[in-house]
């Protein structure tokens, strides 16, 4: 799969604070996850290129070069993204702060290739949920445009690139108890901080008791459009020994992207 590098900005100007159609609860879940990404794709690329030495081939070295291009620019989107979140009063800063702090601790403690089978892991869930939201539209049904078009090209990009630190890690004679345990570990710690995120954003926002949103949030997640509930079984195939990412192969998907978004022209 080629990876392309597009440096895209999006403008946030009018971005309304419960841009996912109203659905308070929705939003505060994307807005969650976006504040993961500034500090975790940092750490993905540090993990990657800490292994470069042990990629032989140019090919795969040219996709490490363009997997860190590409997660780059999600940073700079994703900073501008949560500066907005800041300035209607979130407190990301503060989230941030925590989830590097997490990172940081992982840095010092962990050997270096878990930390890679940690991005491996990680990636996985970023693929799957991309894939999702690319591949149903009512995901992003009646959410400002700005945002759904910055979604679906990070989503679009976690895909083009979904297999490098797989491919790097296996290079750097990374073994399937590693990346199983990894992959077990990063489950626990990543949702369980997925769920802080959303109970501070929804505090954040005077929805924490509120059963409406809640429940709304529960249909959209596990019922329709459902994304942790089909998240299942594609999440469980990491577990089998000879997995690959492009096992699943949705090139066509990505395809269909790529020339909607030329023909949107959403390009910078
Ligand atoms: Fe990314
Ligand atoms: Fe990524």
């Amino acid at each position: 799969m080629a990876i392309t590098i597009r440096n895209l900005r999006f403008d946030l100007a009018t971005v309304p604070r419960h841009w996912h159609g109203g659905r308070r609860g929705v939003t505060s879940f994307f807005d969650n996850l976006s504040v993961f990404f500034p500090a975790g794709e940092r750490f993905f690329i540090h993990s990657v290129n800490a292994h470069r030495s042990r990629v032989s081939s140019p090919a795969l070295q040219a996709e490490v070069r363009a997997f860190a291009a590409q997660e780059g620019f999600h940073t700079r989107e994703h900073e501008r993204y949560n500066d907005l979140l800041a300035a209607q009063g979130y407190p990301v800063v503060a989230m941030d702060a925590r989830v590097q702090r997490l990172l940081g601790w992982v840095r010092r403690v962990a050997p270096r290739r878990w930390q890679l089978g940690a991005t491996c892991a990680l990636e996985h869930f970023t693929a799957l949920l991309a894939h999702m939201l690319l591949s149903d539209e009512a995901a992003l049904e009646g959410a400002h445009p700005a945002m759904a078009a910055l979604w679906r090209w990070h989503a679009a990009e976690e895909n083009e690139h979904k297999a490098v630190a797989f491919d790097v890690f296996t290079e750097a004679g990374g073994s399937y108890p590693e990346r199983a345990g990894t992959m077990a570990l990063a489950t626990v710690v990543f949702w369980a901080k997925v769920f802080e995120h959303q109970l501070r954003m929804m505090r954040a926002d005077g929805t924490l008791w509120s059963p409406r949103e809640w429940a709304e949030l529960g249909r959209w997640l596990f019922f329709s459009p459902g994304p942790l509930r089909r998240l299942l079984r594609p999440y469980l195939a990491y577990y089998r020994p000879g997995f690959h990412p492009w096992d699943f192969d949705n090139h066509a998907l990505l395809e269909r992207w790529e020339s909607s978004y030329l023909h949107q022209g959403e390009a910078a």
